[in-house]
């Protein structure tokens, strides 16, 4: 484990019967809100933000080993806060915790005990066209704020056009593949992949011989920026096919989108096995 601080200091946050072993319980030191947990061989602490989308850790199942995100599901190991699963890419802050006359100690400093997976460095290099990967296999994505939507795939649009024009109809599949074109500016993978793409109907029009489509999708992230960007792509993908005269792209977040969504090209373009 590598990080230790030298300005370390030790605080008092609990006495050790305030939690049970296999328990866990929140507790503010020094300003910070702290998931404290007590397991077998000792007491943890992580950061009580999710590096997702600011889940409560707190409120989250814990494992033998791990602590799963409420919102997401995302997986942090208790012991080191190294994000184990999709949608969390980042650690959370782990910190050192001891015993003294029954109290239980956090230390708090400048750095505490950052797991050996991705830092903030690592996540500003990150290239922009493609995820990284990190040891354990999972992407590195960019920052939030640095999201933004990739170009349409264009070979994606060809296929659903070109499906449309044999056919004759516009199915749901067709119009599916046409949505692959349209990419998700955090994991780079196309929104039907990734599972983004719940419901898409397709109705006559009064007017016309065309179609009304109606797509329901979500997000990974309510939180990303490019969401506004991401729909309007949507949007320009269905009304590329051939013969749609209207569209509706409704961003729903019920139910959330979890990482089992993806398809296993998916999991296979981020490495996920
Ligand atoms: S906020 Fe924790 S997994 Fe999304």
């Amino acid at each position: 484990m590598s990080g230790a601080t030298t300005m370390m200091k030790y605080v008092k946050a609990a006495r050790v019967e305030d939690v049970p072993v296999g328990g866990k319980t929140v507790v503010e030191v020094e300003d910070r809100l702290l998931v404290l947990f007590h397991m077998p061989d000792g007491f943890f602490a992580l950061d009580d933000v999710c590096t997702h989308d600011d889940g409560p850790l707190s409120d989250g199942v814990m494992g033998e080993k791990t602590l799963a995100c409420p919102r997401h599901g995302a997986m942090f190991d208790i012991r080191t806060g190294a994000a184990l699963t999709m949608p969390a890419t980042r650690p959370t802050t782990a910190y050192s915790c001891k015993v003294e006359n029954g109290d239980v100690l956090i230390a708090i400093g400048s750095a505490t005990l950052a797991p050996e997976t991705t830092s903030a460095e690592d996540m500003s290099a990150a290239p922009s066209s493609a995820p990284d990967k990190i040891a354990s296999g999972m992407p590195i994505l960019p920052k939030k704020d640095d999201c933004v939507v990739p170009p349409p795939n264009e070979a994606a649009t060809a296929a659903a056009v070109v499906a449309a024009s044999e056919s004759g109809e516009i199915s749901e599949d067709v119009l599916r593949e046409a949505l692959k074109a349209v990419i998700d500016p955090e994991l780079f993978v196309n929104i039907v992949d990734l599972g983004l793409v719940y419901n898409v109907t397709v109705s006559d029009r009064k007017e016309d011989d065309k179609k009304h489509v109606v797509v329901e999708m979500t997000m990974t992230s309510p939180a990303c920026p490019a969401g506004p960007q991401l729909l309007q792509g949507s949007k320009d993908a269905v009304m590329r096919v051939p013969g749609v005269g209207s569209n509706e792209v409704k961003l729903v977040m019920i139910p959330p989108w979890t990482p089992d969504r993806m398809t296993e090209a998916a999991r296979d373009q981020l490495g996920i096995f």
